[in-house]
């Protein structure tokens, strides 16, 4: 699919990874829907092309169900959704609160079924549509501390396959991407020793850049023939 005019939504695009994929689509000449919970775009983002903000909170059904509604009503269409918005709260599983799994499964897992679900059916009507979701390694190999979201990327995964099984004969393609050590706001919250000693494990000897994981994401939009696959993006991390 080529990206030029095509209509990209892009949860949790106010930063990191979401952004650096609403960035690269907004140059491939998208036209880009950009999401977060906040009332606009933090000022501290610039960005040249034709783009949208809607405001919209994935943690709940409702929520999820009303951005779909709010993107739709901002071009008439949505042709590539990328479910990226994505938390965690991390603690070793003996230890970890009921709000801690729910909200983790809430946002990573339930809201993107539930915005994905909203969109698919224009998709399949319009027998067109593109599908990437953000998991992680974590998700398919698992990571001390992370039980609840290891459980809400790993279901992404089962998620992914499954709707490139219904879609692929509508012409609609599912993919994810499985990230390793990305830099964000997301792993700058973990203590410099524990960075230290990730970076240690990746082979690469770096953290990944928000813009290596989006050209992960547009190749999995260009490219015609790949459905429900799984791409990581990880310096070799899990080699
Ligand atoms: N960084 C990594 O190393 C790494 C590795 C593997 C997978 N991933 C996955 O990649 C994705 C992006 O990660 P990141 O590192 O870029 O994270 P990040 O810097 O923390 O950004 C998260 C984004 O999600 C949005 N968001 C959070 N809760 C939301 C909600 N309830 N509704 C709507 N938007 C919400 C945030 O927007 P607001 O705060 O403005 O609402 C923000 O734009 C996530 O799914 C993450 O699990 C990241």
């Amino acid at each position: 699919m080529e990206l030029k005019d095509k209509v990209v939504l892009v949860t949790g695009s106010t930063r990191g990874i979401g952004l650096a994929i609403a960035e690269n689509f907004l140059a491939a000449g998208a036209k880009v829907i950009l999401n977060g919970r906040g009332e606009a775009l933090p000022e501290t983002v610039t960005l040249d092309g034709d783009y949208a903000y809607v405001s919209g909170d994935l943690g709940t059904v409702a929520g999820a169900k009303q951005l779909a509604k709010d993107a739709l009503a901002v071009y008439g269409q949505v042709d590539i959704l990328v479910n990226n918005a994505g938390i965690n709260q991390d603690k070793l599983f003996v230890g970890m609160k009921d709000e801690a799994i729910d909200q983790v499964l809430a946002v990573d897992l339930r809201g993107p079924i539930a915005l994905t679900q909203a969109l698919f059916k224009q998709m399949l009507k319009a027998r067109a549509g593109v599908i990437i979701n953000l998991a992680s390694v974590v998700g398919l190999h698992g990571n001390a501390g992370q039980a609840n979201y290891a459980a809400a990327k790993a279901g992404l995964v089962g998620f992914t396959k499954t709707i490139a099984r219904e879609g692929a004969l509508r012409g609609v393609r599912a993919n994810a991407i499985a990230p390793g050590m990305i830099e964000s706001a997301m792993t700058a919250a973990l203590s410099e020793r524990v960075q230290a000693q990730i970076k240690d494990e990746i082979p690469l000897n770096r953290l990944g850049q928000p813009a290596e994981v989006a050209q992960a994401a547009r190749f999995l939009v260009e490219n015609d023939y790949v459905t429900g696959q799984t791409i990581v993006v990880d310096g070799g991390m899990t080699i």
